[in-house]
Order: structure tokens, then C-alpha cells, then sequence
């Protein structure tokens, strides 16, 4: 299995995945799955210089003209790199733009994200701001296929986090980003078991 992770910025997520593999090889010789490539739509995203210590192939590729969305010109060179690569799962780790039509055709039901709420909860942006001003007591992530709506596809794994009255957003963000770490690998795991099955 091949996989392709796109990142914007730090790339934690990213490099939690590309560890999930190396210690998947570790477990398994015999493991199969590859991170074949990283891509940032940001030339200075802290996480291609992560990977690329790693030993593996990271790459900017701008997504000009637009700010928050994948079309277009772009999205056909970000398609022909990872045609090019024979990519087999896609995950978004941090990639700040909304995928559109052309690339989920491409990949269908070959792309997942990860988001920081219980969707359906928080869809968007700025998420633990939002869940604190509604002095909610429980938040989380989500890992979901990705489709055409914007955080709406399919769950795969989701982890609480519990809100204490000293949690601020700097807080929260940490405790829910450990518990994305966990989840991103929760969720590969459960891809992988079920194309075995089949
Ligand atoms: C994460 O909180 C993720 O859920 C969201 O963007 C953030 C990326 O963080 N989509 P990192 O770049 O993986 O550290």
C-alpha cells in the first residue's frame, strides 16, 4: 500500500503516520506499506523538512490561485505526482484546503482526514475556540473518509477528551492532539485490516 500524506504545517500527524509504518515494519518484515509521498501546498511547512530526514520524498507543489481549495490546474499536477507514485491511500494531515471533485474522483474512497472535534460537531475552523465558548465538557477528534462535503464523510475511529474549567485552548489543543496521534493509527490500522479481509 502506498500512501501519500498532504500537510500544511508542522506535521505531527504526519510524522506519528510515517512512525506508525516504520514500527509496522519493525513488527513485520513482510509490511507492505509504504509512505511514498509527502506533499505541502506550503513551501515552508515545518513538516517537509521532518520527512525528508526520514528519507522520504517531500515535495511542494503550489495550489495557486485559490487559498482554501484544491482545483483546477493544481489539483491535475497534485493528481499526476501521485498517479506517478501509484497511490493507494491519501491522508490528510493538517492540509488546510478543501479537496474537490476532480481529485476525489481520481481517489475514491481512497482519501481520509483528520479533524479536531466529534464531527459532526465543529465542523471547520477553530475548533477548541468555539468548543470552549459553548462551555462544552467533552471534545475530541475524528478520523472520516473524505467525500464532497467539508467534514461530513464517513467516520472511520473517534477519541473524547474531557474539558476541565482550567483548560484553555493552548491546553486543550495539546490533549486533543494527543489523542489524534492515536487516532490516525487506529483508523490506518482498521483500513488495513479490512482490505485484507477482502
Ligand atoms: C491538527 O489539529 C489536525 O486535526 C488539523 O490540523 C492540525 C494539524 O496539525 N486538521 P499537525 O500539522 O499534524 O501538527
Amino acid at each position: 500500500m502506498n500512501i501519500a500524506i498532504f500537510i500544511s504545517g508542522k506535521g505531527s500527524n504526519m510524522e506519528n503516520i510515517i512512525n506508525w509504518v516504520e514500527e509496522q515494519k519493525n513488527l513485520q518484515q513482510k509490511s507492505k506499506i509504504k509512505i511514498s509521498l509527502v506533499i505541502s501546498d506550503n513551501p515552508d511547512a515545518k513538516g517537509l523538512m521532518t520527512a525528508r530526514k526520514k528519507n522520504i520524498k517531500a515535495i511542494f507543489i503550489p495550489a495557486t490561485p485559490f487559498k482554501t481549495k484544491l482545483e483546477g490546474e493544481s489539483e491535475q499536477i497534485y493528481i499526476s505526482f501521485l498517479k506517478r507514485e501509484k497511490i493507494d491511500l491519501i491522508c490528510l494531515a493538517g492540509f488546510m484546503r478543501v479537496v474537490k471533485s476532480k481529485l476525489l474522483k481520481e481517489f475514491s474512497r481512497k482519501i481520509i482526514n483528520i479533524h479536531p472535534s466529534l464531527l459532526p460537531k465543529y465542523k471547520g475552523l477553530n475548533t477548541h475556540q468555539r468548543v470552549l465558548e459553548n462551555k462544552e465538557t467533552k471534545t475530541g477528534c475524528t478520523v472520516h473518509w473524505v467525500d464532497e462535503t467539508i467534514d461530513g464523510g464517513e467516520i472511520i475511529v473517534q477519541k473524547k477528551v474531557t474539558i476541565t474549567q482550567e483548560d484553555d485552548e493552548k491546553s486543550l489543543a495539546k490533549k486533543v492532539m494527543q489523542k489524534e496521534h492515536l487516532a490516525y493509527r487506529e483508523a490506518l490500522q482498521k483500513i488495513i485490516c479490512s482490505i485484507k479481509k477482502n
